[in-house]
């Protein structure tokens, strides 16, 4: 397995330019299931679970195509992918594919609303939580669709005249309920309602592609959103939005190392809570028609309690990066995660690179330090590794991440864009 060198304590400055968002790119792919024409999709990351993706959907009978890859080709520009799904092959999308990326189980909704029926794995556990799929199956279920669970299979079977549509009110906020809601309720019969609708810019730019596709939804980026179910989606044309997470994760590491840093394409109204919180830190944040510029010249960090929440609330796949941050902050700062149980699995790794930090329930209370110290660490998912890579920036002398799979599942070239700004980021090839 790959492994990352950092010698820390260089300043970061120049342009790093912010991809596709990962998290907006995995909806609009899966929805492609919806139509029979085609799908194209500018602007996608290239990254380890929008490669995974493609594999999946290619199973239920998706052909893509990949424009970009010629020689000589801009090796940061987002790619362009045509998806066309006009031969749907296979309904089922088995444990082996869904057990290795929890958002292909989303497939359930597109699958059962143009196929009728969809049998697929339930994607279990990780490391962040329980992350249950109850109320996904609620709304399949809301929308008319009968709903079995068989040897760790969710059977979903619409009525014989299609999903009709229903009022849905959603107990707590879901981003991947939304989606599923959204991709089910776009082709049933009549009128949806969802209440408590995730606002995230993802489920927006989720709706933006839907409608260009012929979908009738009004409302997304407000909890209610109201859907008008249509016969059929054409294909369409939609750039992936860029990513928040990744600009706000550079945006902290340049708040720790100090530097002044332009997060290129990166959209401020995307990730106001975390840049607020980074310029409660210390940091000057400005943008312009370019991006985000974050900057910090020498001072000392200030400690900001944060508690996550859903957007426009303080994003839980920033919490660790920010608590990489306040490791070195003059004082101490309270950190409460209310998304995800059990989303602290950095604590203990960042703590071998000598933060203080203690766990008090869902609240980790970090005891800011004046120097952090390189070390060998290990990164146990996508947002908790960026964390110690952030955090191994601003040490002392040289941290070796293991473990960094995690790293390329969500962060596209993340050494380019580091080493272009004066880091030293190196990759160990496994077996070297
Ligand atoms: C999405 O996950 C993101 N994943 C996550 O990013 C992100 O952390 C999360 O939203 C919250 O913003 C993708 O977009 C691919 P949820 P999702 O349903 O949709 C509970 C990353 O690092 N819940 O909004 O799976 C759940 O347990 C990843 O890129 C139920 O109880 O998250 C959690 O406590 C990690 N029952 C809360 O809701 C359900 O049926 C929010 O989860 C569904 C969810």
């Amino acid at each position: 397995m790959d492994r990352i060198r950092i010698v820390g304590g260089r300043p970061l400055n120049g342009v790093i330019p912010i991809s596709g968002a990962k998290n907006a790119a995995l909806p609009l792919m899966i929805a492609s299931l919806l139509t029979d024409g085609t799908l194209t999709l500018e602007n996608l990351p290239r990254l380890a679970d929008v490669n995974l993706l493609m594999r999946i959907l290619g199973n239920h009978g998706v052909d893509y195509k990949i424009e970009g890859k010629r020689p000589g080709d801009q090796p940061i520009a987002g790619q362009i992918v045509h998806l066309d799904a006009a031969n749907i092959v296979d309904t089922t999308a088995p444990y082996e594919l869904v057990s290795r990326m929890r958002a292909s189980f989303w497939v359930v909704a597109p699958l059962l609303a143009r196929m009728g029926e969809a049998k697929v794995s339930l994607p279990g556990g990780c490391a962040i939580g329980t992350r249950p799929v109850d109320l996904l199956l609620m709304v399949l279920e809301k929308l008319g669709a009968s709903v079995e669970i068989e040897s760790g299979y969710v059977l979903a079977k619409a009525p014989s005249g299609g999903l009709r549509g229903a009022d849905i009110t959603f107990s707590k906020v879901t981003v991947g309920g939304t989606h599923t809601a959204l991709m089910a309720a776009v082709l049933a019969h009549g009128h949806t309602v969802l209440h408590n609708a995730a606002c995230e810019p993802e489920v927006v730019d989720l709706a933006d592609c839907l409608i260009k596709m012929g979908a009738r939804i009004k409302g997304a980026g407000t909890p209610t959103i109201e859907i008008e179910g249509v016969g059929r989606l054409n294909g369409a044309r939609h750039s992936v939005l860029p990513d928040r997470i990744e600009a706000g994760t550079y945006a902290m590491a340049v708040a720790m190392t100090g530097g002044d840093v332009l997060l290129e394409g990166a959209r401020p109204e995307l990730l106001q809570a975390g840049l607020d919180a980074i310029v409660a830190s210390g940091a000057t944040v400005t943008s312009n028609a370019q991006g985000i510029r974050v900057s910090r010249n020498g001072g000392r960090i200030l400690p900001v309690d944060i508690s996550t929440a859903p957007f426009p609330g303080f994003p839980t796949d920033l919490q660790a990066q920010f608590m990489a941050l306040m490791t070195r902050a003059g004082g101490t700062s309270r950190i409460t995660e209310t998304i995800f149980e059990n989303r602290f699995m950095h604590v203990q790794e960042l703590a071998r690179l000598g933060a203080h930090i203690k766990l008090e329930d869902d609240v980790a209370i970090v005891e800011g330090v004046e120097k952090l110290k390189g070390a060998p660490v290990m990164a146990t998912d996508l947002r908790a590794s960026v964390s110690l890579v952030i955090a191994a920036l601003a040490a002392e002398g040289e941290t070796i991440v293991h473990r960094v799979y995690h790293l390329d599942r969500g962060f596209e070239q993340l050494e380019q864009k580091l080493n272009q700004c004066g880091a030293s980021v190196e990759r160990i090839a496994s077996g070297s």
